[in-house]
Formats: C-alpha cells, structure tokens, sequence
C-alpha cells in the first residue's frame, strides 16, 4: 500500500544552500536536507516528495498538485514568502495541512522579511531553526494527521 505523501517544497535560491551565506543559512546542502527530512517522514511512516523551483510558477503548480497527491505541505517559499500573492492562493486552493519553514528567523532580518503572505495559510510557522526545522515540521504534520484521524 503506497504511504501518504507528504511535499517538501522549497522556492528560490535554495538550490544553493551549503554555499549561499553559510553564516544565515548553514553548511548543509539541499540534497543532506532532504535525506534527512526523508529518514525523518519514513519514521513516522509517510513517504515524501521533494521539489525544489526557482520559479513562481512551478511552485504554484505543485502547491495546486497537493490538493490531489498531498496529506500535508512543508514550505519554504524563501523570497516569495513575501511577495507572492500566487502562492497564497496556491495554498487556499489545496486545502491541505500546511508549515511554513524558515532556515533563519525572518524576524530579526531586514524589515521587508517580516511580512508572509504564507503565513495566514499556515497551521504553523517555524523560523530560525536552521534546516532542523524542516523535520520539526515533519514531526508537527505526523501528530497533526495522526490526531485528525482519530478524531
Ligand atoms: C528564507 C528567508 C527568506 O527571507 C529568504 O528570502 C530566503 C530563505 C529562510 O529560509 O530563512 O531565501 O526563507
């Protein structure tokens, strides 16, 4: 029996984590996230697809894909958090449990990062964890769809 999925979505610029300021974002590349966030979802026993795009557009596209293929949606929208409108309706039209993930705490940056468009959609926000976020994000959407499955 296939396992639920769970997308692991990661917007602009992410592609080159490990080597984008490494003071802010880490040394870690993508690819060590997400075999990390993967070991993590197996244990909790859902399967994950990952997909990183430096285009609004893709992202959209695969946001509208989770209505249909998605339990729950693990975002790091990363510059588009602030600006897209798209994606917020994205997510409006997938109706699927979604975290919102920061690799740095978007809060004590620049000013234009405090602002989300992503957020109001988002069952919870995580910023400034550094890429371990992402798997705190994973654990919170296990025991969220746990919980809505016994309820
Ligand atoms: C980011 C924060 C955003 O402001 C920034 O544009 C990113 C990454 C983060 O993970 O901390 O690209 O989303």
């Amino acid at each position: 029996m296939q396992r639920p999925t769970i997308f692991v979505l990661n917007g602009p610029n992410l592609n080159t984590l490990g080597t984008r300021r490494p003071e802010i974002y880490g040394a870690e590349t993508l690819a060590d996230v997400e075999a990390r966030v993967r070991r993590r979802a197996d244990a909790a026993g859902f399967g994950i697809e990952f997909f990183q795009s430096n285009h609004e557009g893709e992202l959209v596209e695969k946001i509208q894909q989770a209505r249909r293929d998605a339990v729950g949606i693990v975002i790091n929208p990363a510059a588009y958090t602030h600006t897209s409108v798209a994606i917020h309706d994205a997510l409006e039209y997938a109706e699927t449990p979604t975290v919102e993930v920061h690799i740095s705490n978007v809060h004590a940056r620049e000013p234009f990062r405090r602002h989300s468009y992503v957020s109001p959609l988002a069952k919870a926000v995580i910023a400034g964890a550094g890429t371990l976020g992402y798997e705190f994000a994973i654990e919170w959407l296990a025991d969220h769809l746990r919980l809505q499955h016994t309820a």
